[in-house]
Parts: C-alpha cells; structure tokens; sequence
C-alpha cells in the first residue's frame, strides 16, 4: 500500500524477533519506511523475506551498547516501537545481570535518546506477566501487579520510569501482551501454545501440570495489528496510556488448552499432573484497549494451533526442534 504512511520512519528494536519480524513486514506492507535495529542473536533468517525492501534499513547493534543505539535513533525518526529484550522468565533467569541491563536499563536510555530526539512516539513492549500469580477476578490495567520472575520485574521498572522520563514528548504507550502464539518468520517454539501443538503432533503426547492456571492468549499477528493501531491513533488517545493487549474471550485455564489441543490433534494423550511448574494465573480484561482504540483480534488459538499443525505436517517448518526457535534450553 502506499500513500499517507510513506513519510513516516518508524524505528523499530527487537525487529529480527518472533513479534518484530511479523510487525516489520506488516509495515513495510503498509507502505512505512522502518528501520530495524537488532543484534540478531537468533539470526538473520527471520528477516529473508524483506531484508532487501527498499524502505527497510538494518542496523546490526546492541541495545546495550550507546554507540550502537546513535546510529538507530535520529531525528528522522517519526515513532519508535521498543521491542528488543531478553524475552521469557527462564531466559532471564539464566542470565540475571544481562536481562536488567536489556530489559530495563537499555530501555530507560533508548527512551532518553528518543526525548532528546524529537521523536513522537515511543511504544513500550510489556507483558501480562506482571500480574503474575494473582487469584481469579479479572485484572485490568489499574490491578496490582504481583510479578513472581526477573522478567516481568525487569518489565515494570521499565514501564514506571518510561512514565516519568517521558511527560512531555514522546508520548509513551505501554502495551502489555497476552502471551504469543502462532507463526512468524523467527519462530518460537518456546511459547505454550506452539511448544504444546508441536509435542502432540510430535510426541502424541503432553503434559499439563496444574491445569488451573489462567493465562490470555494473543495470536503474534493480532499483537502486531495492535502495534500499528496505536502507532496510527490519534495522540490524545495514546499518550501516556497502558493497554492491556488480547481479548477478554481469550483468557484460558491450561486445562482448556489441553481441550483445544486434542480437538486438533486427536490421537493426542494429554496427562495432568498435579504439581505446578508455572505458578503464573492471571486473567485479564481487554475492554480499555476495544473500547479506547476500537481494537478486536482476528485470531483464535484454535486457529493457531491449526496454522502451525499444517507448517509442521507440510515440512514448512521442517525441524521445530531447532534450537534457534528457543529462546532458552532448558
Ligand atoms: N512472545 C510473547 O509471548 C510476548 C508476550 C508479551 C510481551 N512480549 C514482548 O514482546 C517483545 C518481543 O518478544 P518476542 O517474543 O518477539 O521475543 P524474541 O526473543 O523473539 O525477540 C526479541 C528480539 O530482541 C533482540 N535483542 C535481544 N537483546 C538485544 C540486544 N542487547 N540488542 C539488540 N537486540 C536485542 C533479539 O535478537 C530478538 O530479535 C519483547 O519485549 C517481549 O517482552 C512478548
């Protein structure tokens, strides 16, 4: 598509990752010039596809790195989507000291830059997990958080100080995602619902430990289109806002996971067990991000679960126990 999104560079972190890679080519898509900023420690594949695009620029850095983030952020830079950390509570629980450095001091001085850059936007990736293990009312963007790992810790100093640092310009949105699933072009088989279609298909058989846990599920596809809603909302609507991301009818106790996954993948035996691994629950309302934004997902995680059996039975993804779709190995 071309046209009123042609002048408007967005910079966007993390963009060779699972979210990033799908948000990227969606914007390219849309007719933006992007530039992506990433260290591609899983790779160069994901972004083939584009990779010769010509309003897409790469810069190969490290967030980390000040000299790295100068050459990402310049005063061209209309809007910024700040995607790139260590992502998942085992990732950064193996690497403690890396995971603050990325996932919250990186993102404070990126946030800095972008200020003293006159840049208009900043969108802040979050997730859900800083409700942690919270009990069965449904949370909305005022609950309290109750984290129980670095990572979601490591996401709400984060958001608190983006808040502060960022009172004037640029307007600041923190979006808290639902948890992932579905295909992308870095793909994570990491992600519950991915992990648990490609174990049943493969293994013809799973576990589900507890089994009560409530968690919102988010296809990455939707999680991208929520990315370009905000980026294209009016700024009042936006700015200094934290929205929950996903639908309240997308809330699931693993249980019912299990359910939808044998529905798919009949001959499937799925196990409960009564320890908890994952002491995460938490179940979360949608409605600000619907009724503010008018946002609606178009997928289900039946659909997911759907699209990614036909990847692995077609050989689309040939091997999903590469360990590059890992964001951890446990
Ligand atoms: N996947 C989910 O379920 C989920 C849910 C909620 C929120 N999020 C958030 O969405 C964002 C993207 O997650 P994802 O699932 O795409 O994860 P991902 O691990 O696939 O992507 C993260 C990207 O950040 C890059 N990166 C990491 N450290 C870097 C550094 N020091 N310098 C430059 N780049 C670096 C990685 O190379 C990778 O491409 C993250 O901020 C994550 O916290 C994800």
């Amino acid at each position: 598509m071309e046209g009123k999104n042609e002048d408007k560079l967005v910079l966007v972190t993390g963009g060779g990752g699972y979210l990033g890679s799908v948000l990227i080519g969606d914007l390219l898509n849309q007719g933006y010039k992007v530039r992506l900023f990433d260290n591609f420690m899983y790779g160069l594949d994901s972004i083939a596809n584009f990779i010769n695009h010509p309003n897409l620029e790469v810069i190969i850095g490290d967030i980390r790195k000040n000299e790295d983030l100068k050459k990402a952020v310049s005063n061209d830079v209309d809007s910024v989507v700040h995607l790139a950390a260590i992502v998942g509570d085992p990732a950064c629980a193996i690497q403690a000291d890396v995971a603050v450095e990325t996932n919250f001091i990186s993102a404070i001085r990126l946030a800095r830059m972008c200020r003293d850059n006159d840049i208009s936007r900043f969108i802040f990736a979050s997730t859900c997990s800083v409700y942690g293990a919270s009990e069965t009312e449904i949370l909305d963007e005022d609950s309290n958080l109750n984290p129980i790992s670095l990572y979601a810790e490591t996401k709400i100093d984060a958001e608190k100080d983006i808040l502060v640092l960022l009172d004037k310009q640029p307007a600041p949105t923190i979006l808290r995602f639902g948890t992932l699933y579905g295909l992308s072009p870095r793909m994570r088989f990491d992600l519950v619902i991915n992990y648990f279609t490609k174990k049943a298909l493969k293994d013809k058989e799973l576990k589900i430990f507890g089994g009560e846990q409530w968690r919102p599920f988010l296809h990455v596809s939707d999680a991208a289109k929520a990315i370009q809603l905000v980026l294209e909302s009016p700024i009042e609507k936006i700015n200094r806002e934290i929205f929950n991301v996903g639908s309240t009818n997308e809330n699931y106790q693993m249980k019912e996971i299990g359910e939808i996954i044998k529905t798919c993948i009949p001959d499937v035996i799925i196990n409960h067990i009564k320890e908890i691994k994952d002491k995460r629950s938490y179940r979360v309302s949608f409605d600000k991000i619907e009724r503010t934004l008018g946002f609606n997902t178009s997928m289900t995680v039946r659909d997911g679960i759907l699209e990614i059996k036909e990847a692995i039975e077609s050989g689309k993804i040939a091997n999903p126990d590469d360990p590059k779709y890992y964001n951890y190995h446990g």
